[in-house]
């Protein structure tokens, strides 16, 4: 079969990450006919767990899904234990002769794939290491799939970076931002570049401006620690928020490559405006989130979380007005917002459409209802057109109608997870939906200016309560611009 073989080697194979995420991934992948016989993984960490203590709990974590045509135990069988310390070459020795073993087994061609899901502030010398005792050298391939967060700014990201270069070829580092794994993340690039009807308009002549939204429900929760040195604005904003901005802003690619995409993808974050110092409150709102009631729930406000410290001046909201300075784009605000305790989970698109220049069928007792594109990322996925047609009376106006498509409706049980179709694109060399280096750089540089200023003036913190839509600053950065926020699903 053309299904890719590899052992995979999961570092931090006890990790919240992995059970939640990636044993579920693998066996989706296994169950889907995606995965063969020709897989094995080994989980690597530092407890001193046997076999049989691991696959319970990789069946653990795949309870879920109740197959009856899958033997959890088989499926299981493929799961092997390494007790491992890091810092200990010898260790390195035992993995690399079980990894062998195993290829043999499974006749995996030599193919290898590590996967860092554990603190990275042990990614260098675990890669330094690899390399040295000769494991990154195989008769098949060698890749590594690096979990985030990919530095805190931008040196320290060069800094991680130039340590799993030491060890890893750029095309051999698939670095992981979940989003780029979500199925309607995936779509943007198809519902624009398949289609005759958007692209034409896809541009500063047509488009007023594009909202991007992000938003959860759950606070910081138990990662308070983590959070509170990283915020939204690192979390949220120069990942997750700044990809998507690039695939609904960039040029189309001349070829469907990883090379081709990601350099259309380059040059947008090469021609995102950057701000001075004292610009940005001109441009972003930051915020930090207070008790509210949530379901019903009053909730503590983020200060008095866990792990947080009582004065924080962490952001766990931003919303930003970004500027392309190019030919297509200039003029045209991109309105990204993210934040926790909002009020629902959702991540939503939105490509609002001028007006047109003289329209006959507008009622002034109607609002009046320019066109958008809605791209409904999760937990809905899919895409609504808003257009206006007659209403069915005498009058010769307008109302706004709804096309729409629902992806979760026509496919419920068989979109893939995320890290599903990440893990497969890995194991099959397709890097289209991973972030490059050039990407992090660029982003980080862009983020760091922002928070720097940040962390030298402390905000006005708590100012917005738990289960709303953030502070009303980030309302006023639209109307000053004669723009709201739509709030469409
Ligand atoms: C992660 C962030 O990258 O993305 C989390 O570290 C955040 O803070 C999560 O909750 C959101 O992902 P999703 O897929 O639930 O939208």
């Amino acid at each position: 079969t053309n299904n890719p073989k590899a052992v995979i080697v999961i570092f931090g194979a006890t990790g919240d990450l992995a059970n939640r995420k990636l044993y579920p991934s693998i066996y989706r992948l296994y169950r889907n006919g995606k995965l063969s016989d020709n897989f094995a993984v080994i989980g690597v960490a530092r407890r001193p767990l046997t076999n049989e203590d691991f696959r319970n709990n990789v069946k653990a974590s795949i309870n879920d899904f109740d197959d009856p045509n899958i033997d959890p135990d088989e499926f299981a069988s493929h799961f092997h234990y390494n007790p491992f310390d890091i810092q200990d070459l010898e260790h390195y020795k035992a993995l690399e002769s079980l990894i062998t073993d195993l290829d043999k087994t499974y006749q995996t061609d030599g193919n290898r794939l590590f996967y860092f899901s554990m603190a990275p502030n042990f990614f260098g010398t675990l890669a330094a290491n690899l390399k040295s005792e000769g494991l990154t050298t195989t008769e098949g391939w060698t890749r590594l799939v690096i979990e985030k967060p990919f530095g805190h700014d931008y040196d320290s990201a060069k800094e991680l970076n130039d340590q799993i270069r030491e060890a890893f070829n750029e095309d051999q580092i698939y670095r992981i931002d979940h989003y780029l794994g979500k199925e309607m993340v995936q779509n943007i690039e198809v519902i624009r570049f398949a289609n005759a009807l958007f692209e034409p308009l896809w541009n500063n002549q047509y488009i007023s401006n594009v909202q991007i939204t992000s938003s959860e429900v759950l606070g910081v929760e138990e990662r308070g620690r983590y959070y509170d040195s990283a915020g939204a604005l690192k979390d949220m904003m120069q990942n997750h928020m700044l990809q998507m901005l690039a695939l609904i802003a960039m040029d189309p690619p001349i070829k469907l490559t990883p090379e081709e995409i990601r350099s259309e993808k380059v040059k947008v974050l090469r021609a995102l405006r950057f701000f001075n110092e004292d610009e940005i409150e001109n441009y972003l709102v930051r915020g930090q989130y207070d008790r509210g009631i949530v379901n019903g729930e009053e909730l503590p406000a983020y200060r008095e979380g866990n792990g947080v410290d009582p004065e924080s001046n962490t952001d766990t909201f931003v919303a930003a007005k970004l500027l392309i300075d190019n030919f297509r784009w200039a003029g045209v605000p991109f309105y990204l917002r993210t934040g926790k305790r909002m009020q629902r989970k959702s991540t939503e698109i939105i490509v609002e459409f001028k007006d047109l220049p003289m329209n006959l069928y507008y009622d002034k007792d109607d609002d009046a209802q320019p066109n958008l594109l809605v791209i409904h990322i999760q937990p809905d996925e899919g895409i609504t057109l808003h257009v206006n047609a007659k209403k069915g009376d005498y009058s010769a106006s307008s109302t706004p109608i709804q096309l729409s498509y629902d992806n979760n409706a026509q496919d419920k049980m068989n979109t893939p997870e995320a890290y599903e179709n990440l893990l497969f694109d890995c194991m099959r060399g397709d890097s289209t939906n991973f972030t490059h280096w050039d990407e992090v750089a660029l982003s980080w540089q862009f983020i760091d200016i922002i928070a720097d200023a940040w962390s030298k003036k402390k905000a006005d913190f708590p100012n917005y309560e738990s289960g709303t839509n953030g502070p009303k600053e980030a309302d006023e950065l639209l109307k000053k611009d004669g723009f709201k926020w739509w709030d469409v699903s």
